[in-house]
């Protein structure tokens, strides 16, 4: 037996006596992962295969316990995690002058330890801010408190994470110049999107810096606002040459709003790349609107509508990873009650952890897509 068969039977099994180490208490018992499902090639190889793109999702510590289903599901199908809360600032630093990466360091050892990409999110955001440093901006409008919080994380994760959103949710069509009046703007004006991103440029010269937004996938008049605030906000940054390196789109998709529009996305994306910038799908999944039908026409809802938007933007050179956020409705944001019915169907395992219609929509828009713009 040649010597890498015998590393790797030895892995398995100190892996197994690993696995037969007593469960912690059932009140905290993870699901125990067993493959209930004839094996089939995971997402990452399928967007690997197309365009050498990623597939990710956002993980949390419940998907972070060693053996759990979900540790084993992203695994198998992921060549790219972004932390769900961990890498925000209110986790990492919810007190003044007091850091807790415990999470995050947790987080990036599963990637480094797993030879995943990592997406950082995120620096700059209106929800992900301690409450301490949001009084303290508006009390003393300090740029060394984003400074010293920028060039204090960054750096710390510059081995493991690719890509930053540096500013997340930035746009507000109600908002003086389109942009949301938070903290950040009221303390440095329109500048401190541009300040953040040469901060985090100077922390980590080869990391790629992002924004991130929401809200761009849908035919009325408010998101087709939203779409040509941001295609301004991304030109003025290149034009003005900030480090900025790629676009973040949520897609979180909504069943309430009707069918994707495909113009508006073309348009966009068109603009976007025409920027020499990339796209990163970062935050993929769906809010259903009708939860009285069968789980089979619902999980086919959802499924058509993460392939019709998905066949559109993997028509682009320039999108280069999916990310869902999460794997298994059990986790999701969007899950509405803990009663497993009336929670939402919008991720591509369900909550026992078996695949959904939705899964095969990502691996077959993966497989198909072959970028033509
Ligand atoms: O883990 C703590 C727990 O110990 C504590 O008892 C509990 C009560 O305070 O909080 C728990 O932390 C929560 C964390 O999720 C983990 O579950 C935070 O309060 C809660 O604020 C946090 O919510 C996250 C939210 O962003 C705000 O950071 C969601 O998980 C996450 O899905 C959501 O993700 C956002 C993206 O970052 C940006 N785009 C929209 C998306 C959905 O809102």
């Amino acid at each position: 037996m040649d010597r890498l068969v015998l590393v790797e039977r030895r892995t398995f099994l100190q892996s197994l006596a690993a696995m037969a180490v007593p469960l912690p208490a059932a009140s905290c018992m993870p699901e125990t992962y067993e493959p209930l499902e004839p094996a089939v090639p995971p997402l990452s190889q399928a967007a690997a295969e197309n365009n050498s793109r990623l597939f990710g999702a956002a993980m949390n510590m419940q998907t972070l316990v060693s053996g759990s289903a979900g540790y084993e599901t992203a695994l198998r199908e992921c060549s790219s995690i972004t932390a769900e809360w961990s890498f925000k600032w209110d986790k990492i630093a919810p007190r003044r002058d007091e850091y807790d990466f415990e999470e995050a360091d947790h987080t990036a050892d599963f990637a480094r330890r797993h030879n995943k990409k990592m997406r950082g999110h995120t620096l700059l955001w209106h929800l992900g801010m301690p409450e301490w440093a949001d009084t303290q901006l508006a009390e003393t409008g300090d740029w060394e408190l984003v400074r010293a919080y920028i060039q204090t994380v960054v750096p710390r994760y510059a081995d493991i994470v690719d890509e930053w959103d540096v500013v997340n949710e930035p746009i507000d069509i109600t908002g003086g110049d389109n942009l949301r009046q938070n903290q950040f703007l009221r303390s440095f004006g329109k500048d401190y999107i541009e300040r953040a991103f040469w901060e985090a440029h100077e922390a980590a010269p080869q990391t790629k810096l992002f924004i991130n937004e929401y809200g761009l996938e849908y035919a009325s008049p408010e998101e087709g606002q939203r779409r040509l605030s941001l295609i301004r906000l991304m030109e003025y940054l290149v034009n003005r040459g900030v480090p900025v390196h790629g676009l973040g789109l949520q897609a979180h998709l909504d069943l309430r709003k009707g069918a994707v529009y495909a113009d508006g996305l073309h348009g966009l994306l068109r603009d976007i790349a025409g920027l020499g910038l990339t796209v990163s799908i970062t935050e993929l999944d769906v809010r259903e609107q009708e939860r009285s039908q069968s789980l089979l026409d619902r999980d086919r809802a959802v499924a058509d509508e993460v392939q019709r938007y998905l066949d559109i933007v993997l028509n682009f050179h320039a999108v280069k990873s999916v990310t869902t956020w999460g794997l298994s409705d059990k986790n999701s944001w969007l899950a509405t009650s803990r009663d497993g019915k009336a929670d939402n169907r919008g991720l591509p395992y369900d909550t026992q952890w078996k695949r959904k219609p939705m899964r095969a929509a990502i691996e077959s828009a993966l497989s198909q897509g072959r970028p033509s713009a």
